[in-house]
């Protein structure tokens, strides 16, 4: 059986480590892949990444099975063209990835059908948004409508704050045409989770939650970046949590995928926020989270091809999706400067046999690996506890060496 990977990231090495386990798989094409999956069994980079070369590859070599990693190839509407020529694939169809694509889309998605978020008003012109913020109590969240490389969301203290975000996403258009609507939406105070799920259209099976780090510095300081560490399963989820995540998140979006009758047989993710006043929905991916697929591929237990199977078989319900029962901790090591500007082109040298880590942004060069990305690489450790998961993963991470490397020395401390 042959699998392609579309993607670059510590997701997708992650992915591939776990593909790679099943016995039926004999070889995995990363597209494009990093230096991580140029050394990982089974595995090849091949340099492709515009969707109707994919196309091509995947009819040429025969590939048995797709996985698309990250969003823009779903929004962009890989998964149709896989389909049109009957190649199998795993992931939402155009149509449905709207949910990440368009935070328009997803938040009347949500009110449509009763999915509990914050409440808010959409605009597509800066007058009336600026005219609404003047009766606003702060803070407020504004986002663009379209993918800003996680620079889209902005919590505004004040007025002017908000006049100068505004200003920016939808006069100076700093996000090229994605800050042309924007949602202005209630702040909810509360902690955050993640909680990465598989559907196949009719079930949505939820996997163990997570808990990401996405600020740069420790105590959760100083700008977002794509996910610092991660530890899971994450401890502010517990079963009243999950109850009410049932309730009034999962089973109504379960009813939108099925009454907007969407294609869509692949991974949701829904960012939660767990407040006082209940368990809010604050956003949809249409992916797997990065670094959050990393903490999670150790806890699977199930084997990854055959789950992925059974959603694209439309073959879900009743499936059970088993879990090592421990906990995982993940520490992302960046380059010092990230997510700001920073220095790329050092080698990288791992002294350690402990826990496993994951390449986000390296290249292979001739045998060594070398630093081009802000998030470098991740390494993740499990344990019977946070505690043990942790030590472990910093005790890992303390063979690594790169200049100017960063990394959070917080990550699980709850
Ligand atoms: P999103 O892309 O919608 O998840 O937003 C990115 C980040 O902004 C989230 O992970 C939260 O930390 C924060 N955020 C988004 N919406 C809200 C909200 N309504 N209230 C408070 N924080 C929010
Ligand atoms: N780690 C958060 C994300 O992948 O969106």
């Amino acid at each position: 059986m042959k699998v392609l990977i579309i993607g670059s990231g510590g997701r997708e090495h992650a992915l591939a480590w776990k593909v790679s386990q099943n016995s039926e798989v004999t070889k995995i094409y990363c597209a494009p892949g990093n230096g991580g999956t140029a050394l990982e069994n089974k595995c090849e980079n091949i340099n492709i990444t515009e969707i109707k070369n994919l196309v091509q590859f995947a009819k040429n070599e025969n590939i048995h099975l797709t996985i698309v990693g990250p969003e823009e190839p779903l929004t962009k509407g890989i998964v149709d063209e896989f389909k049109k020529e009957k190649l199998k694939i795993f992931g939402p169809d155009k149509n449905s990835a709207r949910l990440e694509g368009s935070k328009v889309f997803s938040k009347n998605f949500m009110k449509k059908y009763g999915v509990k978020t914050a409440s808010y008003e959409s605009f597509n012109n800066a007058h009336n948004a600026l005219l609404y913020i003047e009766s606003c109590e702060y803070p407020i969240v504004i986002k663009a409508d379209g993918l800003a490389a996680g620079k889209g969301v902005v919590i505004c203290q004040s007025k002017k704050e908000a006049k100068e975000t505004i200003d920016s996403f939808m006069v100076s258009d700093i996000f090229h045409g994605a800050g042309n609507e924007i949602v202005i939406e209630e702040f909810i105070e509360g902690v955050e989770a993640s909680i990465l799920s598989i559907t196949d259209g009719q079930t949505i099976i939820p996997f163990i939650s997570a808990k990401d780090h996405k600020q740069i510095y420790e105590g959760g300081l100083g700008p977002n970046t794509g996910g610092m560490g991660v530890i899971a399963p994450n401890p502010y989820v517990d079963e009243e949590v999950m109850k009410a995540f049932y309730k009034e998140i999962l089973l109504p979006t379960m009813k939108g995928i099925q009454g907007e009758a969407m294609d869509y047989k692949g991974i949701i993710f829904f960012g939660i926020m767990i407040s006082k006043k209940g368990v809010y929905l604050l956003e949809y991916n249409v992916r797997m989270g990065d670094p959050e697929t990393q903490a999670l591929m150790c806890l699977l237990e199930t084997d990854i091809i055959d789950m992925i199977k059974h959603a694209i078989d439309e073959d879900l319900e009743g499936y059970e999706i088993k879990w090592k029962n421990l906990y995982s901790c993940s520490v992302i090591a960046a380059s010092g400067g990230y997510p700001g500007n920073f220095k790329r082109g050092f080698e990288i040298n791992i002294n350690s046999h402990k826990g496993k880590i994951f390449i986000s942004g390296a290249k292979l060069d001739g045998d060594k690996l070398i630093t081009s990305g802000g998030r470098v690489l991740s390494i993740t450790a499990t344990g019977k506890n946070i505690g043990e998961a942790r030590t472990a993963a910093y005790e890992a991470l303390n063979s690594i060496t790169f200049n100017n490397i960063y990394f959070r020395k917080d990550i699980g401390i709850v």
